[in-house]
């Protein structure tokens, strides 16, 4: 019986690793294929062996659907919230006062994202998660342990050592924006309500009560506060970074910072970059680092004497709605937009906002004339966020979606499953005719310089144009007597053109506007499929296969390519020299030199890039990893490279290879 459980053992220190590897590093070093065998295993192991069955096995973390109400307990130590501030100066103001309270000693401060999520509170003992606790009202809070369970990134078990007997970490449950758009198109699929923001959504879900449901939503967990009599270090920094190798996520942005002008260049920077990361946050948090410091400082009744949030401006307005006008886009679908009194926000004037599709109109209940709150977010075009009920003049009517084509009066029709309407008057409707010129052109699809939106509308309007495939019969004579249009002008046109017939077929498919076609399926098509008379020849089986396209994909590109007019601008765009088949070179000199090989890439290069260096172990089939184990074939190094990866590279005995060396094993110089 050892051996089985011995095998049990292995098995969850395994799929724990991959796990963390997974879902904390973002480094997977197994296929999802291998990782659902070694589960499968374990499962039915521990399936036909109970006696060893345990309630932090990995196999435990997809979820059960009992419902039960959930039950609560008081916090070991009350979940207090954080003083706020909007302005650069007020951090500045903190961080004076802080040195008075700390009589001129000297200090250091923690500058850290504020995750806009829900925030959790979990207990471990022994390295195991006893209990995870939402915030509650401070005092006491709901038990989620099941649900938090679900969530891949946090860990069951700990990893390394040091960790105290017993111990509290914080941090907040957020829905990364990828999967937060996921499930908002999947409930306007299904008619149910939208969430409003990734919090509401983050915070919804863990309040499930069908944890089967929880674990297929995507949420994650950042981790941010310590607590308990033995922590390891003496302050909130390394603290942070040892919780990081038990397993925890904690987030990169966490930084030191010495001095007031360094603490404002940290708002400065993610004021911006924030907007690059893959979750919501609202702000910033800094805290004073040493914890003897902290103690020193204390608390208020409600927060932290040591630390202090930083909110970034989501600046609010609140104006009239005048009228809402409906709009027509490339491929269809129709888009409601506020047209507002002119309102200004962060330093621009507002006059119109995005009300997205019907279902969005519905949930504010927007009505004629009212008074709306509009927000300037992380999105470019600012949206309604509410209304202020209480300004509602009586016997206004509630918005009313239009049932025909405001460009064309076709009948609208409404997408099975979707929250849009769109106009089936495809070929005719002139906003989606030029819509789809002005997509053509655009720099992500063919980048044809001296065609901007006007310019096609110009064209279009002229006569010159009807459709893509025209674009490539366009004569510098017919070009030079439009409207504002010089010899110069023309020549641009016609060289952008030319030049376009070089752009890849992927970025060709793309440009056809094929509904649903974006530009990454557009890519895993061609480098399935190759060329455009294979994929016209496709069935919707064969479609499927295609990594990414789903039935509804595949049925866009059928129904796109059984229309004649769009065959024959197909064919008339290949006449004219455009790319319909996988570049060469991208297959030339491929070869299986390094086929089956993991290799990490560390360091900085002088012949090519690290992508570069990328590019071509994949091309010679070997495998680019993130993190050095002992499946890690070889550490393709280059100058300073960090020392700990050095250090564990010679630990586990892995060849490590230079440049020249690497360049020689593929026959490249
Ligand atoms: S520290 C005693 N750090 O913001 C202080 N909180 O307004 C404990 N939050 O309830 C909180 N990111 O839900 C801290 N890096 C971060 C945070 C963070 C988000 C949330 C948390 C807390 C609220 C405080």
């Amino acid at each position: 019986m050892d051996h089985i459980k011995n095998r049990i053992e292995t098995l969850r220190e395994e799929l724990n690793r991959h796990n963390y590897n997974y879902y904390v590093l973002n480094s997977s070093q197994i296929s999802d294929k291998d990782f659902d065998m070694l589960m499968k295993e374990l499962e039915l192991l521990e399936r036909n062996f109970p006696q060893y069955d345990d309630s932090l096995s990995p196999t435990h973390r997809v979820g059960s659907d009992l419902t039960k109400g959930f039950e609560q307990v008081a916090h070991i130590h009350p979940m207090l919230s954080l003083g706020n501030t909007y302005s650069v100066s007020e951090v500045d103001d903190f961080m004076r006062r802080t040195r008075q309270q700390l009589m001129g000693e000297k200090f250091s401060i923690v500058g850290e994202m504020k995750f806009d999520g829900t925030s959790i509170s979990l207990i471990y003992e022994n390295g195991r998660l006893v209990r995870a606790v939402t915030r509650g009202d401070g005092e006491k809070g709901d038990v989620v342990t099941d649900n938090i369970k679900t969530i891949r990134s946090i860990p069951l078990l700990l990893a390394g050592e040091g960790y105290p007997e017993m111990f509290e970490i914080r941090g907040e449950i957020v829905l990364p924006w990828g999967a937060f758009d996921r499930l908002n198109e999947e409930r306007a699929k299904n008619g149910e309500p939208l969430f409003a923001n990734p919090r509401n959504a983050a915070s919804g879900t863990l309040k499930m009560q069908n944890s089967a449901e929880v674990a297929r939503r995507g949420l994650d967990a950042y981790f941010y506060y310590m607590l308990g009599e033995n922590l390891p270090c003496d302050n909130h920094y390394d603290n942070m970074v040892k919780a990081r190798e038990w397993g925890f996520k904690v987030s990169d942005v966490m930084t030191r910072l010495e001095t007031i002008e360094q603490v404002d260049e940290f708002i400065n920077h993610w004021d911006e970059a924030r907007k690059e990361l893959p979750v919501a946050t609202d702000g910033l948090v800094f805290k004073v680092n040493s914890l003897r410091q902290q103690l020193n400082l204390g608390f208020t009744a409600k927060s932290p004497r040591w630390a202090i949030a930083y909110k970034f401006q989501t600046e609010r307005g609140l104006t009239q709605l005048r009228y809402v006008s409906f709009e027509v886009g490339r491929t269809g679908v129709i888009t409601p937009v506020a047209n507002l009194e002119p309102v200004q926000l962060s330093g621009t004037i507002v006059k119109r906002a995005s009300l997205h599709n019907e279902d969005i109109i519905r949930q504010l209940d927007i009505h004629d004339n009212d008074m709306v709150y509009v927000e300037k977010g992380g999105e470019i075009i600012p949206k309604i966020t509410g209304v202020d009920i209480s300004a509602r003049v009586d016997e206004t009517q509630p918005i009313a979606f239009v049932t025909h084509c405001p460009a064309c009066g076709t009948l609208l029709q409404r997408v099975e499953g979707e929250a849009a309407w769109i106009c089936p008057n495809k070929y005719a409707c002139e906003p989606q005719v030029i819509g789809r010129i002005e997509h053509f052109v655009g720099r992500r699809m063919m980048n044809i310089d001296g065609i901007g939106e006007e310019t096609a509308v110009l064209m279009f309007n002229q006569g010159l144009i009807k459709n893509i495939a025209d674009l490539y019969d366009l004569k510098h004579e017919q070009l030079v007597v439009l409207d504002r249009f010089a010899n110069r002008s023309a020549n641009r046109i016609l060289e952008g053109l030319a030049a376009s017939k070089s752009v890849p077929f992927e970025r060709v498919l793309f440009a056809l506007s094929i509904p649903y076609v974006g530009e990454t399926t557009a890519k895993k098509i061609v480098r399935t499929v190759g060329d455009i008379d294979r994929l016209m020849a496709m069935t919707a089986d064969e479609l499927t296969e295609i990594e990414d396209v789903g039935v509804r994909i595949a049925e866009s590109i059928i129904e796109y390519f059984s229309v004649e007019e769009n065959r024959i601008i197909v064919s008339r765009l290949r006449e004219a020299g455009l790319q319909f088949a996988i570049a060469e070179d991208v297959s030339e000199g491929r070869s299986d030199k390094l086929q089956g090989k993991s290799i990490v890439i560390s360091g900085t290069f002088t012949h090519h890039s690290r992508d570069e260096y990328k590019a071509l172990i994949e091309k010679h089939g070997g495998k680019n990893v993130g993190s050095i184990s002992k499946k890690t074939d070889y550490v393709l190094a280059g100058e300073n490279m960090g020392p700990s990866k050095l250090e564990k590279a010679n630990s586990l005995g892995i060849t490590i290879i230079n440049e020249g060396q690497f360049l020689e094993m593929i026959d490249e110089e």
